[in-house]
């Protein structure tokens, strides 16, 4: 190994659930026998009936289907609730600690059992049964928990919205999946920042009907309006109904949630997760790739909102009976010590989070780092996107004094759970590599034509065959589900990230190769930035790419061409930004627009990216072949105009 390595620390490796000889083998057999291998994993879980298939998995792009375990029954919120309530009810589940550092709680195991069965009740009495789709739209408080717990309780199908997303987007959610029921608070609470949940709710509801209920949690106590015979709030609701209420035995492939992410067309997809292998393949990585130990504090920082907070606050951690930190503020309120405040004072073991998070801790200083002990840290994560070399050494020796090892976890919205990842007692570690498969996941990296490229080599990363936390389709839309993963490269999930694999097989991703961005890890596709901004009576026209962002990773980049006669003016584009947060949400703003008169374009009235990327990236002398534009003239006003200039 020629760059800077580091082996696994000893203290690690003395208690350590696999070490470097066990991943090997536990991962050849994890590919040669699949069926032997997920079948004994899966008995982490109780099922209320057994299953006696495994898998059953066709990537053959005109019979695209995915069933784990398909004849076995189990229920969800039962394994991640009741049986750890039997067995050690005083045990706890969630260490909620709020926004303001003065606010915080602990549930037991046996409360969480009475919270979500309450719940379940509430959404009963609403209406909800099996196969519903549920609206979540909280901020990070225990009922985001409950809710969720409760929805698999009952076997109604949860779909959680960010809290940042706007009326509009929340909307669009809404109807794809036909929710008849909403969960939302009176308001969010952020870096001491209230956020209008209801008001947005209410926004939302004014452009479509089909909503019966909207459930209020009161987070703030605020003033909000209530729509008599549509709004209740949740207390009251919950005051009405007893904490009993039976788990629904779900098949397997039964649904579970449904997710809406970002992809390089159209509208964002609604990504379908099942009961049954989602929950052994969350339940098992968050054991193996945190090497979670019984009683250990493990915290994830993500928001519920993303799949980060389903997989690895919530269902993951809960079904292994662990303790998970849920924390409703931000990592700079009321100061740039919060995270390092909140380890020494739940004395957290495991600690995960995303690099852009890391990054702007970073530029706040050491000395924040260092007035804080942080001795309970065992292990630090990474999640959302490629954390650069010199992140992830200061996360290693500042935060993490140099004892805990940095496990870079790679996955997607799409596939459940992490695919690729160093496991702590294992695998040693390289800054900026996510090293190694998991069990049961098959990378390979392919050319433009979808050959297989062996060793050392550079190209698109694929996936070779199912695990058991894939999502099974898109919601409502099974061909674009096929269309988006498995037309590219025949017989191949395709990821839309491109990666480097170096001579010791460690993965090195490099970022999406399509119209995706992602801007402080968070997703976007660059079409929605577009359409919201072609959608001011303004602007003609817009392209959207990333730039390279010191924080945040990628940069939003709009080109934005006028109606004629429109003046381009700062003040338009201060109107441009609000416009966009407005339409999308706040991760959605632009950080740079550049009023361009034309855009790129083929003669067939294509616009070449390529083009504009590389202007955005301040790298126009390396344009390459421009001889296909329709007008080549239009790139010397884009390069003389240019935003971002290093
Ligand atoms: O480009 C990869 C990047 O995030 C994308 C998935 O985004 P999302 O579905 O929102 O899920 C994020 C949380 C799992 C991927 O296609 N990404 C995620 N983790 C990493 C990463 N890129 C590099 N390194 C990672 N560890």
């Amino acid at each position: 190994m020629s760059e800077n390595v580091f082996p696994v620390p000893t203290t690690v490796a003395e208690t350590a659930l696999v070490d470097n000889a066990k991943y090997l083998a536990m991962y050849e057999r994890s590919v040669k026998d699949p069926a032997g291998f997920w079948g004994e994993a899966a008995k982490r879980l109780d099922w209320a009936k057994p299953f006696t298939k495994v898998k059953n998995t066709s990537y053959d792009p005109h019979n695209v289907s995915i069933k784990w375990f398909e004849d076995g029954e189990l229920n969800v919120s039962y394994n991640c609730v009741d049986r750890h309530a039997a067995s050690k009810p005083d045990a706890v589940a969630i260490i909620w600690e709020g926004d303001d550092p003065k606010d915080s709680k602990a549930i037991t195991y046996g409360a969480l059992k009475d919270e979500v069965c309450r719940f379940a009740n509430v959404l009963k009495a609403h209406g909800v049964k099996k196969g519903d789709r549920v609206t979540i739209y909280l901020p990070m408080i225990p009922e985001a928990a409950y809710a969720m717990l409760a929805c698999a309780r009952l076997g109604a199908v949860h779909s959680i919205v960010f809290g940042g997303f706007s009326p509009d987007s929340l909307a669009g959610r809404v109807e794809d999946c036909a929710s008849s029921v909403i969960i939302t608070a009176d308001e969010g609470l952020r870096g001491g920042r209230k956020v209008p949940l209801k008001a947005n709710v209410d926004a939302a509801l004014a452009k479509f009907a089909g909503v019966s209920s909207v459930l209020v949690v009161r987070r703030t106590g605020g003033d909000v309006a209530m729509q008599a015979g549509r709004d209740f709030y949740y207390d009251d609701e919950a005051a009405k109904v007893s904490a009993d209420c039976p788990a629904e035995p779900m098949n397997a492939e039964d649904p579970l949630f449904i997710l809406y992410t970002s992809g390089s067309t159209g509208k964002p997809k609604g990504v379908l997760h099942s009961s049954g292998g989602y929950l052994v393949y969350a339940s098992m990585t968050h054991e193996y790739v945190f090497d979670y130990h019984p009683g250990e504090i493990y915290w994830c920082t993500a928001d519920v909102g993303w799949v980060t907070g389903h997989s690895y606050i919530v269902y993951g951690p809960l079904a292994n009976g662990a303790t998970s930190l849920m924390f409703e503020g931000i990592p700079t309120y009321p100061s740039a010590s919060r995270f390092w405040d909140v380890v020494d004072k739940h004395k957290v073991n495991i600690f995960y989070t995303a690099p852009t998070a890391i990054r702007s801790l970073m530029g706040a200083g050491e000395e924040l780092v260092k007035k804080t002990s942080r001795a309970s840290l065992r292990i630090l994560g990474s999640v959302g996107e490629p954390i650069n070399p010199e992140a992830w050494l200061w996360y290693y020796n500042v935060v993490g004094d140099g004892r805990c090892p940095i496990v870079d976890t790679w996955w997607q919205t799409e596939t459940g759970g992490i695919l690729i990842t160093p496991l702590p007692g294992a695998t040693a570690l390289k800054p900026g590599s996510a090293t190694r498969p998991f069990f049961g996941v098959q990378p390979a990296v392919v050319d433009a034509e979808g050959n297989i490229l062996e060793g050392a080599t550079e190209g698109n990363l694929v996936l070779l065959d199912s695990w058991p936390g894939q999502m099974r389709t898109v919601y409502g839309d099974h061909e674009r589900f096929v269309q988006t993963y498995f037309s590219t490269y025949k017989g191949m999930y395709f990821t839309g990230d491109g990666c480097r694999r170096d001579a010791d097989g460690y993965y090195w991703i490099t970022g999406r190769v399509d119209d995706v961005i992602n801007v402080s890890g968070h997703r976007m596709g660059t079409a929605e930035v577009e359409s919201a901004l072609v959608a001011h009576p303004k602007v003609a026209e817009a392209a959207v790419v990333g730039y390279p962002h010191d924080l945040k990773g990628q940069g939003i980049y709009a080109y934005v061409t006028l109606m004629s006669g429109e003046e381009p003016t700062e003040a338009l584009r201060k109107e441009l930004v609000a416009w966009v947060r407005k339409e999308i949400g706040p991760i959605a703003s632009p950080d740079l627009i550049q009023f361009a008169p034309g855009l790129p374009k083929t003669r067939s009235g294509k616009i070449m990216r390529r083009i504009l990327r590389k202007i955005a990236e301040d790298e126009f002398g390396s344009l390459g072949d421009t001889s296909t534009l329709a007008d080549p003239g239009v790139v010397d006003d884009l390069i003389e105009n240019r935003q971002n200039r290093r």
